[in-house]
């Protein structure tokens, strides 16, 4: 979700008039994301680095945030959204992570999307925990071999992604999903998140579906 602040300057408005119409794109993206076959979606809503903007802009992202769980909880509920958040949440408000759990809580039950919020998240860091962990539980007697190492790294850090879409024409990883994406399919779009619509989430997953995924494999013989 990335282009915010440039789609407000461009129209002359404070950067967090660009956030709150990123909201707006979020709840379009999350109702239609089961629609086109999606079923887990993580979106980057705020990085371990973000922290480095000006305290008015964390402030405000943090607040829009907060906002946004609490208006969205019911719909989340009705449309069988699982919402988990995803980072660090000793660093942010108590309020914030007080409603992160009960929205958790309440969406538990949610079949239809799994919606990851990544949330003063550092891939790096998600790595290094899940590294420290892994050899934890492998230190009970047993050799901790780099093949254990990374099974055990693979069930703590999270699902392997198959898409990645980058809004406002950037074409970087940003410390996001490191792991996970070792062979996810990249698309770059120029769109800013604001303006990403239904229509551009469907075109990702079409173009996505042409994409041949061979896993350092060789291509798929098709029987004549
Ligand atoms: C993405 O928009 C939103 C967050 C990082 C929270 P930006 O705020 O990065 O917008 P630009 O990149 O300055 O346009
Ligand atoms: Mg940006």
């Amino acid at each position: 979700m990335d282009g915010n602040g440039r789609w407000a300057a461009s129209r002359g408005l404070p950067r967090i008039a660009g956030h709150r119409a990123g909201a707006d794109a979020v709840r379009r993206t999350i109702e239609a994301a089961p629609g086109l076959g999606i079923s887990i979606l993580t979106l980057y809503a705020f990085s371990a680095d973000n922290w480095r903007r000006p305290g008015r802009e964390v402030g405000a992202l943090l607040r829009l945030l907060g906002r946004y769980l609490a208006q969205e909880r019911e719909r989340c509920i009705a449309n069988g959204v699982r919402v988990q958040a995803i980072g660090r949440r000793d660093r942010l408000p108590d309020s914030l992570v007080a409603l992160l759990e009960q929205t958790e809580r309440a969406t538990a039950g949610g079949r239809k999307l799994h919606l990851r919020l990544a949330i003063d998240y550092s891939s790096r860091q998600a790595i290094a925990e899940a590294a420290a962990e892994a050899v934890k539980a492998l230190s009970d007697g047993r050799q901790a071999t780099a093949d254990g190492l990374s099974r055990q790294i693979c069930r703590q850090v999270g699902p392997d992604v198959d898409l990645v879409i980058r809004t406002s024409g950037e074409q970087r990883l940003s410390d996001f999903l490191l792991w996970e994406c070792a062979y996810a399919e990249m698309l770059f779009t120029p769109r800013k998140w604001p303006d990403f619509s239904t229509a551009d989430l469907s075109d990702a997953v079409s173009e996505f579906q042409t994409r041949e995924r061979r896993f350092g494999g060789l291509p798929v013989q098709r029987s004549a």
